[in-house]
């Protein structure tokens, strides 16, 4: 009997497997999305009215209902879009209850002094992060900005960071952050990077012909500090084409990551380095004398790249004795 065992396994399981699977197909979310949110509100009794209804009865916020209507995400009332529809109870949840006491009217509102009751809402502001953030996960998922893939291993989302600390949705229609006020937002929480770009030699941020989003990929990567691009390299080469290489001569590995010798923000030294010409290269090499050339008896332990001026790299062979790459032209 024994040895018949697997087969009497497969015959049975066979088919239990299979109702498995169609089980499995008719996937439910655990809670539907509706009933969460009314159960985050408190009242499960409170409903969803729609924009109009929500807006119409009072004036208070025409200036939101206005800009709103202008963002793309107002945008997507139109049906003609095939989006998902995005309304304010979208964000703020069921508002049913908020507006309760309300008459139809919002000229006799404004006489009677009557106003929504917006503790009502879901009150967005001081849920924790993580949930602010899941009110816009919920249809912002990787599908939206594949880089969200990566946002709940990212920096911003481990220290408490929400899609609300950034994007400001109702400054006016933009919804992004705008690359004008970018570093602004930033130096809010980053106020080294703001000091490091006020340095002599600085990346054009301050200038605005650059922006943060240049190299950093706020959402999350793969990368370490948020770094755009596959590689370390990859972040700067993107723009910095001419020093990518592969080369002939390489410097060995050292230029795989520019931060070796440079500081991308800013630095007190020329080009960016991160170390003052010559005690960068000492940091790594010391000085030389040149023994084969005749007469010449001096130390030379600066002025590293007026002789070595190829130091991302080079094709063109040195031509001093040995013919290696020694980065000099
Ligand atoms: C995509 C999400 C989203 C939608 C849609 C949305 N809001 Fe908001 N709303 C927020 C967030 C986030 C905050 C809190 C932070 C802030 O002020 O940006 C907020 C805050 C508010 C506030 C209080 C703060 C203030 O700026 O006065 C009001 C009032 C408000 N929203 C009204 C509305 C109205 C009216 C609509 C529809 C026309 C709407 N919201 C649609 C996300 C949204
Ligand atoms: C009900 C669904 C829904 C919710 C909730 C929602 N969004 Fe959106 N959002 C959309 C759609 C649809 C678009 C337009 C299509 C697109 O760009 O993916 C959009 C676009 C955007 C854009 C792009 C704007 C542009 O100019 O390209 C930003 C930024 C954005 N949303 C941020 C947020 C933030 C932050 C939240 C949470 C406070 C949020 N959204 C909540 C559906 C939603
Ligand atoms: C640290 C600040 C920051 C946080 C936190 C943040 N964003 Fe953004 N987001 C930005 C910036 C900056 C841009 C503009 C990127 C650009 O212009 O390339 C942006 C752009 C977007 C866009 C438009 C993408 C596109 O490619 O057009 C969407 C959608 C968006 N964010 C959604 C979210 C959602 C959802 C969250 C929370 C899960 C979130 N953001 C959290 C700063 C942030
Ligand atoms: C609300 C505060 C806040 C805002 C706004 C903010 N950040 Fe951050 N950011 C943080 C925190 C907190 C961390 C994680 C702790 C740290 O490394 O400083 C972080 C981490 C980072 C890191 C990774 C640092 C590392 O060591 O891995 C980068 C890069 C970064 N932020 C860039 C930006 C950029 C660019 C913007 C503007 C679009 C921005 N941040 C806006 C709070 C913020
Ligand atoms: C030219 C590319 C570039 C630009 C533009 C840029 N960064 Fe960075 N940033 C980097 C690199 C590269 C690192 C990693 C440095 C390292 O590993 O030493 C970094 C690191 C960081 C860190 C981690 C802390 C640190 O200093 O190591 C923060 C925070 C940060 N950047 C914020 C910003 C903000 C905010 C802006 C816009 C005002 C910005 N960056 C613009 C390339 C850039
Ligand atoms: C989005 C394009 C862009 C990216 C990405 C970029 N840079 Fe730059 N870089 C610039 C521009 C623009 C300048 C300024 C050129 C000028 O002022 O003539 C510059 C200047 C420099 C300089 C010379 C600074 C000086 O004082 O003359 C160095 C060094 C440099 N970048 C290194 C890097 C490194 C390292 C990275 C990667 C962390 C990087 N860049 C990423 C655009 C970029
Ligand atoms: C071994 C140190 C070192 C590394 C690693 C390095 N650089 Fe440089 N870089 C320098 C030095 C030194 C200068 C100044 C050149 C001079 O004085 O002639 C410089 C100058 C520059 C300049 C401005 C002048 C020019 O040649 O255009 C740019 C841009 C630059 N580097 C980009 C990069 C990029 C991108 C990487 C990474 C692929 C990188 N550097 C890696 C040392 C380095
Ligand atoms: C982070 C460490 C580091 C820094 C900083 C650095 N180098 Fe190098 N350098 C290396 C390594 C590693 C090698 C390859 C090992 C070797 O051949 O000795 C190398 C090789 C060289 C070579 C010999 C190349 C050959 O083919 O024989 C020269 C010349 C050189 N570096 C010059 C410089 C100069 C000039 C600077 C300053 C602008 C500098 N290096 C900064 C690590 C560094
Ligand atoms: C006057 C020109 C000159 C100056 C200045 C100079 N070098 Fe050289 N360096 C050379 C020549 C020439 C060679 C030998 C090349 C050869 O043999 O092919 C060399 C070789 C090297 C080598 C390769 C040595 C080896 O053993 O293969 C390194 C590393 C190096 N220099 C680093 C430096 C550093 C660091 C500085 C600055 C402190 C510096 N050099 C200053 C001309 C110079």
């Amino acid at each position: 009997m024994q040895r018949f065992l697997p087969v009497v396994f497969a015959v049975f399981a066979f088919p239990l497997f299979v109702t498995a699977c169609a089980e499995l197909k008719e996937s439910r979310p655990i809670l539907p999305v509706r009933a969460y949110e009314r159960m985050i509100v408190g009242r499960l009794d409170a409903e969803y009215v729609g924009t109009d209804n929500c807006v119409a009865k009072c004036h208070k916020h025409d200036k939101i209902t206005d800009d709103f209507l202008h963002s793309i995400h107002g945008e997507q009332i139109k049906p003609e879009t095939r989006l998902p529809l995005v309304n304010c109870e979208s964000c703020h949840g069921p508002g049913s209850l908020a507006i309760d006491e309300l008459e139809n009217n919002p000229e006799l509102n404004d006489q009677l002094k009557k106003k929504c009751d917006t503790t009502k809402f879901l009150d967005i502001m001081n849920l924790p992060p993580q949930a602010q953030s899941l009110i816009c996960l919920k249809c912002h998922a990787a599908a939206s900005i594949p880089t969200l893939a990566h946002w709940n291993a990212s920096p911003h989302a481990l220290n408490d960071v929400s899609c609300f600390d950034c994007h400001k949705l109702h400054q006016g229609p933009q919804q992004k952050v705008s690359h004008e006020e970018m570093a602004e937002l930033c130096y809010g929480c980053h106020p080294e990077v703001k000091a490091e770009n006020q340095l002599f030699s600085h990346h054009p941020l301050r200038e605005k012909k650059m922006a943060c989003v240049d190299c950093h990929e706020v959402h999350g990567t793969t990368q370490e500090k948020l770094l755009r691009e596959n590689t370390p390299k990859g972040t700067c080469t993107k723009c910095h084409m001419d020093k990518q290489g592969p080369f002939v001569f390489e410097h060995a590995d050292v230029t795989e990551n520019c931060a070796n010798c440079h500081a991308p923000h800013g630095s007190v030294n020329n080009n960016l380095l991160n170390a003052a010409m010559p005690f960068l290269c000492l940091q790594c090499h010391g000085g030389h004398t040149l023994i084969n050339i005749p007469g010449v008896k001096q130390l030379f332990t600066n002025r590293c790249t007026d002789c070595h001026s190829q130091v991302h790299g080079t094709d063109i062979p040195s031509p001093a004795t040995t013919g290696s790459g020694t980065f000099r032209q």
